[in-house]
């Protein structure tokens, strides 16, 4: 599927950075923003050919993109890849917090490391990006040629900032943290013309669910799940994220946008209760 209602150039001039945007949803969303005309920072950890592959679709498609690795759970690794997009755009835009692992286990078996390490990732990381891009925001107020508002950042949380999850209490606790923490901000930033929104995606087919839809007994399992019977896709993604980044949401700010072919619609009630 194509981003066919809002292709063109709604984002152009803008400058967007993807953490977590070589692979996954981070991959699906970077290459939205970059068929709608955003200048792209693919940030990545580790994955440097899946962060270039993504900038070489986007420039193949005749999008602007560049590839800057930092582990943004680490503030002065987070800094680095800060200073290093405004050398080379000047500015940010839009910030997408999209950067997340899981690390599971039941909860009477979890170390405190694996604990730690998700918050780290999943909710400090967010804190990090997010202060560096509200100052730049604030610092340099609203471009009215660019966009409306002075910045936008999107929280990329979960499903499971509402649905508890067995055996992931330490992933399911960072996005319930996210959401308030993507409230919080909006809140006090909202009279800066900031706006800060999260999406939550339901299962989306990536490399971190695998194992719930590789064979197609998993997926036939995973399916009982989503009442819109597909599991979804990162351009399903990327779409939102192109809507919540653009003035078409001018007025949209603190909210979480669903998107999750119904999985919040507690299936189990479809027939009885
Ligand atoms: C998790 C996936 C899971 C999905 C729906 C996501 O946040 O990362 O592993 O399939 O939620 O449960």
């Amino acid at each position: 599927m194509t981003n066919t209602f809002l292709q063109g150039p709604i984002l152009k001039g803008q400058r967007a950075l993807v953490t977590g945007g070589g692979t996954g949803i981070g991959a699906g969303i970077a290459r939205a923003l970059g068929a709608a005309g955003a200048s792209v920072v693919v940030n990545y950890r580790r994955s440097q050919q899946e962060a270039q592959r993504v900038v070489n679709d986007i420039r193949t498609s005749g999008g602007e993109a560049i590839a800057i690795q930092a582990d943004v759970s680490k503030q002065d690794e987070a800094e680095a890849m800060f200073t290093a997009m405004y050398d080379q755009y000047g500015s940010i835009d839009i910030l997408i917090n999209n950067a997340g692992i899981q690390w599971d286990e039941a909860f009477l078996d979890m170390s405190l490391e694996q604990w730690h390490k998700v918050l780290d990732v999943n909710l400090t990381a967010q804190f990090i990006c997010a202060q560096l891009a509200a100052r730049e925001f604030v610092r340099r107020g609203v471009t009215p040629d660019l966009s409306v508002s002075a910045g936008k950042i999107i929280c990329i949380s979960s499903v499971h900032e509402t649905i508890p999850w067995a055996g992931h209490v330490n992933y399911a606790a960072s996005k319930g943290g996210l959401m308030m923490f993507m409230k919080t901000i909006a809140q006090e930033l909202a009279h800066l013309k900031v706006r800060v929104n999260g999406i939550a995606p339901g299962a989306i087919r990536t490399r971190i669910n695998r194992a719930a839809w590789e064979t197609p007994e998993a997926e036939a399992e995973l399916l009982k799940l989503i009442p819109y019977e597909r599991i979804g896709e990162p351009a399903d993604i990327g779409r939102a994220a192109v809507w919540l980044a653009s003035d078409a949401s001018e007025y949209v700010t603190g909210e979480t946008l669903y998107i999750d072919g119904g999985m919040t619609l507690y299936p189990g009630f479809r027939e009885g209760g």
